[in-house]
């Protein structure tokens, strides 16, 4: 049998070495947006009983019909890799009683998701979500808060200028079936013009519909009734009043009628934040209102609202890090007596967070030098039997190839003046 080299699975990639400092950088900067809104980190698992996702999410949506990785364990339970978070988090309300907390709750969780997509740019099977989420209060500030911590985050990442809100509310449980049965009879009308799937979700899912791309289905949906126009009293003044607060805080929206997101559960607001860089997959953000969802998971009748944002996309549109963090030296050993004296050298500096790279004292010094300039170090460190002899160590300096000698019970200080406290070893959490 030919050996076939293992891949990764298929729409499942590896963050490599040179994107995870952006990674860091999202991940720090988001907790640190949350929190200052007040939200605490949850940390659901990553698998679920199955009935979670058909009840939470629904048992007509794509999510749950096409996308989701089911497996049975070896008691025969059904069990599902999430293909979302809040599903999840809110089982843990529930199940924790986390209800009795002050209202509302806030909670974020980050991590993995999977979906049963077909992969392409920006859309993946395992991905990784931002989720946030506020329980227990159907205050339209709130609505117009969890956006604000949205559009804060992206300003702080300096992308807010390049991304576009989309804002809509797509009415409750007393105004929504009126317009479904509306939006239903005029599909049906123009059934000759809609592509097949459109056809199909006029049946099963009408909404869906609305959120067709294809030209042909454009055309008809242009001319579609407008959910906005079919809102009850109650639905219509929330939506005005998170209109009103965002103004407040000067939060730019477009409202888009045709916004409908892929869950069941979502009433009232809902949003997307929208960029025009990314082809297709064009939203690096989603959520919503969902009072009731809750409830249906044998919950208090908490109302709640939340968003996730897509980690992948927002990556694809950070810049790369100006510069990587090298090590601040290379320590050059020339010999073993010579490796047994910088060991202990390498270690103060480690402690005192300086990064340095260590030779083993066995290769030729332009070897070591080589290694130097691709480790892109500014500085190397010399230690050869002649200067051992003399207790001292060069120092040289990479760019000039200017060197000098230094006692060898100065080194640790000379480096640390060299770099400065911290170089090349910045935490990679850390905030720029
Ligand atoms: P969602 O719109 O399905 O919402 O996902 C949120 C974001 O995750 C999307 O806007 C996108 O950036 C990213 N995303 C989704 N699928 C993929 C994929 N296959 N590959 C890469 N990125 C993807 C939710 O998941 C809701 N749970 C949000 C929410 C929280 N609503 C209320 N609370």
């Amino acid at each position: 049998m030919p050996i076939v080299t293992i891949k990764a699975v298929r729409g499942v990639h590896d963050i490599l070495p040179a994107d995870t400092a952006r990674w860091q950088r999202l991940e720090a900067v988001s907790r640190q947006v949350f929190e200052a809104y007040g939200y605490k980190e949850i940390r659901p698992p990553i698998f679920e009983r199955t009935e979670l996702f058909a009840r939470g999410i629904g048992e007509v949506t794509d999510i749950v019909q096409k996308e989701m990785y089911t497996f049975e364990d070896r008691s025969g339970e059904s069990l599902t890799l999430r293909p979302e978070a809040t599903a999840s988090v809110l089982r843990a309300y529930v199940e924790h009683g986390l209800h009795v907390l002050a209202k509302p709750v806030r909670l974020y969780t980050v991590g993995p998701m999977f979906r049963y997509e077909r992969p392409q740019a920006g859309r993946y099977r395992q991905f990784h979500q931002l989720n946030l989420e506020a329980i227990g209060e159907n205050h339209p500030a709130l609505d117009a808060e969890v956006i604000g911590v949205l559009m804060e985050l992206f300003r702080r990442l300096g992308l807010a200028d390049r991304l576009t809100l989309s804002l809509n509310s797509i009415g409750d449980p007393a105004c929504r079936p009126a317009y479904r049965e509306k939006l239903v009879a005029y599909l049906r009308q123009n059934a000759g013009r809609l592509c097949g799937e459109c056809r199909e979700r006029t049946e099963r899912n009408p909404l869906r519909a609305l959120d067709c791309k294809k030209p042909d289905c454009q055309e008809v949906l242009d001319t579609a009734p407008s959910i906005l126009d079919a809102l009850c009293k109650e639905c219509g003044e929330h939506f005005a009043r998170v209109r009103q607060y965002l103004e407040a805080l000067s939060l730019p929206y477009v409202v888009t009628p045709r916004l409908v997101r892929g869950f069941d559960y979502y009433v009232r607001t809902t949003f997307e934040l929208l960029t025009g860089e990314l082809g297709a997959q064009n939203a690096v953000a989603g959520g919503g209102r969902y009072d009731g969802l809750v409830q249906l998971l044998d919950g208090p009748p908490d109302p709640g609202i939340g968003f996730a944002v897509g980690m992948e996309r927002v990556v694809l549109l950070l810049p790369p890090d100006a510069q990587d963090a090298v090590p601040l030296a290379l320590l050059i050993p020339l010999g073993d007596k010579a490796l047994v004296r910088l060991l202990p050298v390498a270690q103060a500096m480690r402690h005192s967070g300086v990064t340095v790279e260590v030779g083993y004292g066995v290769r030729k010094l332009r070897n070591e030098l080589d290694r130097a300039n691709r480790l892109k170090v500014p500085y190397v460190v010399i230690l050869g039997e002649s200067e051992l002899e003399k207790g001292e160590a060069l120092i040289r300096e990479m760019g000039s190839g200017t060197q000098r000698p230094v006692p060898l019970d100065r080194l640790e200080a000379e480096l640390i003046a060299l770099g400065g406290v911290g170089r090349g070893a910045e935490p990679p959490s850390e905030v720029r």
